[in-house]
């Protein structure tokens, strides 16, 4: 008994040690009182199609939600790169689950942001050759999924809650998520956290796409409008196969359909398959216009690992989680802190800012990238 106390002591006294240090530096009697650690925790997720065994595995594996499948509140931002929809049956449960995991992170103050992937809009121009018969029965019939998809509950889904591509930022002085890129004047010296985001898209972002600024709304502009044309057709035409592959809606734009397209943002793969030098002397010059470190995104597929390329400046996160390719069970964890380091009085604040990149499976996990800067600045939240 004695001795169990004697334990409980040392290990209450160990978990305590740091806290009660921080508290000494704290101390606001002979100096100006230090600014808190802050700390922002995202967890990314890739293709799912249609699996949600597979998904509830990965969503409680990285943390982002309890036993019983319900959000866990040890994060910031679960954001998820697209590609729900197509090659399973659980669409309509993976839709649900995500709109119950965005509710319920609200109310833990905290967010969920879901992106379109090629196979979300594939469905929505009714291009359904990855569409499973049984999944289409989960619908009811060909006309009820059409309905779903547009103005019913998936639909409405997409049009309010998913974006085809996001800026996440890491610190909050620069805005809520999806905030513009937008440097404040030409040729305007790049402030310490300018570029502390994240991008994300499903394909990627080809360094000649011609809508990549502002950024992340020019290409979301084009998403929305593409959308709503879409939706307004009545009826719908009817899906591809059987019938011929659909017309894309009159008053479609050149820049809507290049936006669809193989090089647009939902499909381009040359992150992911240009050679390493190739890719890494292209990647700061896209990075630099769209205010962000990081690209991460879906689409190609390694069943093995996550893909970290040029430093973890290019993250492919699509492991094939599917069961319909049975690969990887994967999630990303990108930690950001920046904790404040005491100064000279009077001189400019001092900052240590870290962003930890961690792949996360099922028995193991791989640190990608630990970038650690020194920065000097007033860091208020906007
Ligand atoms: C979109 O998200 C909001 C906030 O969580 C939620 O209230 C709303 O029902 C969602 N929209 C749809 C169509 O699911």
């Amino acid at each position: 008994m004695c001795s169990l106390l004697g334990l409980v002591t040392v290990a209450l006294a160990l978990y305590f040690a740091p806290l009660v240090t921080v508290n000494v530096n704290n101390s606001p009697i002979f100096s100006e009182p230090i600014p808190e650690v802050f700390t922002r925790k995202i967890v990314a997720i890739g293709d799912l199609h249609g699996d949600l065994a597979n998904a509830l595995k990965v969503l409680h594996m990285a943390g982002v939600t309890d036993e019983h499948g319900d959000w866990a509140g040890n994060i910031d931002y679960l954001v998820q790169t697209g590609d729900i929809v197509d090659r399973g049956d659980d669409t309509i449960k993976l839709y649900m689950l995500m709109e119950k995991l965005r509710n319920q992170a609200h109310r833990a103050g905290a967010e969920v942001l879901s992106h379109l992937g090629n196979h979300e809009w594939m469905n929505a121009v009714g291009d359904w050759r990855y569409v499973y018969p049984s999944e289409i029965k989960t619908f009811g019939s060909v006309a009820a999924r059409q309905k779903m998809l547009t103005t019913g509950r998936i639909g409405r889904a997409w049009a309010q809650n998913y974006t085809s591509a996001g800026r996440l930022p890491l610190h909050p002085s620069l805005g809520p998520p999806n905030t513009d890129y937008l440097p404040v004047e030409p040729n305007a010296k790049k402030t310490p956290l300018s570029h502390a985001a994240l991008s994300f898209v499903h394909g990627g972002l080809a360094p000649a796409y011609p809508q990549l600024t502002p950024y992340p709304s020019a290409i979301n502009k084009l998403g929305e409008s593409l959308l709503a044309k879409l939706y307004a057709q009545a009826p719908q035409p009817p899906p591809h196969p059987p019938n011929a592959y659909p017309d894309l809606p009159t008053g479609t734009t050149r820049a809507e359909d290049a936006f669809i397209g193989g090089d647009g943002p939902l499909w381009y793969r040359g992150w992911a398959t240009d050679p390493e030098k190739e890719a890494c002397s292209k990647v700061d010059a896209v990075l630099e216009k769209i205010g962000a470190r990081r690209m991460i995104m879906g689409h190609t597929p390694n069943m093995d690992e996550i893909v970290s390329r040029c430093g973890g400046k290019i993250i492919i996160i699509d492991t094939g989680i599917s069961h319909a390719y049975g690969g990887a069970l994967s999630a990303l964890a990108v930690e950001y802190t920046l904790t404040p380091v005491p100064s000279e009085k009077g001189s400019e604040r001092e900052w240590q800012e870290t962003e930890v990149v961690t792949a996360i499976y099922e028995k193991r996990r791989e640190v990608l990238a630990k970038d650690e800067r020194r920065v000097f600045g007033d860091f208020t939240e906007s």
